[in-house]
C-alpha cells in the first residue's frame, strides 16, 4: 500500500463538504461560505478590457505594481495601516496567503493557536506546516477571543495566533480594545499574528479593527472574495513587514509563480473604483440577517445576533444531529463539529442567500428544531 505523509493523510475532508455531498436536489442551501451577488459589472468588464488588451501573461511575483500600490492606499484609508507597496504580496485568495504565512513561520512541533470554533483552513494548514494545532475557545455571549483566555494557552514553542475578526464561523466581531491587547500579547511572547480579515465590511455593529495598528508581528490577510464577490476569481492579498515579505515571497513564488493576470486587472478596479457595491451588499447581508434572527428567536432557539460576517450560529444541542436532520428536510447548514471541538452544540447557517430561501428555510426548521 502506498504511503502518504501523516501531515496530509490525517487532514479530514471538510465537514461543510460533506454537507453538500447529502444535499438532495430540492434543497435550501444555507450552507454556503460566499456572497450570491454577481461580481459587480464595473469589475468584470475590467477584466474583459484586461484580457483584450493581453494581459494573459505571467505578472511580477508579487502581482502587478498598479494594484500593489492600490492595496498599499487601501490599507491606509480603509485600516488605518502604512504599508508600502513593496510589502504587499497578491496572492491566488486568501487561502494561499494563509497558506504562505503557516509555511514561513511554522516549523514542525511549533504550537499555532487558532480560534476555535474557527475557519477550518486555520487547523489544516497548520497541520500541513507541522504544527501543532491548540484551539483556543471563543468565549462570552459574543463568541470572542478574550485576550486572558489567548495568554492561558500560549506555550513556549507558539509562533503564530490566528486571529479572525469578523469571524467565520461565529459572526463575532473583535473590539478594537481585544485586537489591541491580543497586538500586545504578540510583543510580549514575541508572536505572530495572523489576521484573517475577508469579512472586513460586512459589519452591522461595531467596527472593524486590525492589529497591524498596533503591532508589526503581524501578517494581514485579506482578499476580493467575500468583499466584491469574487470568491471563484481567486485573488487575495497579503501585508507585512520587509523580513516576512522576503521569506514568503519564497514561498509563493514557487507555489504560485504568480496570482492570475485577468483577476489582478479586475480587483484593481474593484479596489480603485467605487464601493458603494460594497456598501450595498452589506445592507442587503443585514436585512437578511435580521430577518433569520427573528425566525429563530421566534423559535426560541438560543442565538446571539452576529454583529459581522454572513453566519449566524445558534446553539441548537447537538449539532451533528441537527444539521443531519435539517439536510433531511432539505435545509443545508453546516454542523459545528467542522469548525472545531468547542461548537458541537451549534450548527453555522449562512444567509448569503435570498430572503424568499430564508423564509422558506425557516418554515422546515421549525418542525426540527422546536
Ligand atoms: C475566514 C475565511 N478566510 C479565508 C477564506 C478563504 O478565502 P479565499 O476564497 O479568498 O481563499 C474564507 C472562505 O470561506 C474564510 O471564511
Amino acid at each position: 500500500m502506498r504511503s502518504f505523509t501523516d501531515r496530509v493523510s490525517e487532514i479530514d475532508i471538510s465537514g461543510i463538504r460533506k454537507m453538500f455531498e447529502a444535499a438532495g436536489t430540492d434543497s435550501i442551501n444555507l450552507g454556503l461560505g460566499e456572497p450570491d451577488f454577481p461580481t459587480p459589472g464595473h469589475i468584470c468588464d475590467a477584466a474583459v478590457d484586461a484580457i483584450r488588451i493581453g494581459h494573459t501573461k505571467y505578472t511580477p511575483g508579487a502581482g502587478i505594481p498598479e494594484l500593489r500600490n492600490a492595496l498599499s492606499e487601501k490599507f491606509l484609508r480603509d485600516n488605518n495601516i502604512s504599508v508600502s507597496p513593496d510589502e504587499v504580496i497578491v496572492t491566488s485568495g486568501a487561502s494561499e496567503a494563509l497558506h504562505i504565512a503557516m509555511q514561513a513561520l511554522v516549523e514542525p512541533g511549533d504550537d499555532v493557536l487558532v480560534p476555535d470554533p474557527g475557519f477550518v483552513s486555520y487547523s489544516a494548514l497548520s497541520h500541513i506546516a507541522g504544527g501543532r494545532v491548540i484551539g483556543v475557545p471563543l468565549t462570552g455571549l459574543g463568541l470572542v477571543l478574550d485576550p486572558d483566555v489567548v495568554a492561558e494557552h500560549i506555550t513556549p514553542n507558539m509562533k503564530v495566533l490566528v486571529v479572525n475578526s469578523p469571524s467565520n464561523p461565529c459572526g463575532s466581531v473583535q473590539s478594537r480594545k481585544e485586537i489591541q491587547a491580543l497586538s500586545e500579547l504578540a510583543e510580549d511572547y514575541d508572536f505572530t499574528i495572523i489576521s484573517d480579515e475577508v469579512y472586513e465590511f460586512f459589519i452591522y455593529a461595531g467596527e472593524h479593527a486590525s492589529p497591524a495598528e498596533f503591532t508589526d508581528n503581524v501578517v494581514t490577510v485579506n482578499a476580493a472574495s467575500k468583499t466584491y464577490s469574487m470568491t471563484g476569481w481567486r485573488l487575495g492579498y497579503l501585508a507585512a513587514r520587509m523580513e516576512y515579505i522576503e521569506q514568503f515571497h519564497k514561498v509563493h513564488q514557487y507555489v504560485q509563480a504568480c496570482a492570475n493576470s485577468v483577476a489582478q486587472a479586475a480587483v484593481l478596479a474593484a479596489i480603485t473604483g467605487s464601493q458603494d457595491c460594497v456598501e450595498d451588499m452589506r445592507k442587503t447581508f443585514e436585512a437578511r440577517r435580521n430577518l433569520l434572527i427573528k425566525g429563530l428567536l421566534g423559535m426560541g432557539v438560543e442565538c446571539p445576533t452576529p454583529a459581522g460576517a454572513f453566519y449566524v450560529f445558534p446553539r441548537v444541542g447537538d449539532g451533528d444531529r441537527v444539521a443531519s436532520e435539517l439536510a433531511s428536510r432539505g435545509v443545508i447548514t453546516v454542523p459545528g463539529s467542522a469548525f472545531g471541538e468547542y461548537a458541537r452544540e451549534h450548527i453555522r447557517i449562512s444567509y448569503a442567500t435570498s430572503e424568499s430561501d430564508i423564509i422558506r428555510a425557516l418554515g422546515r426548521m421549525r418542525d426540527v428544531i422546536l
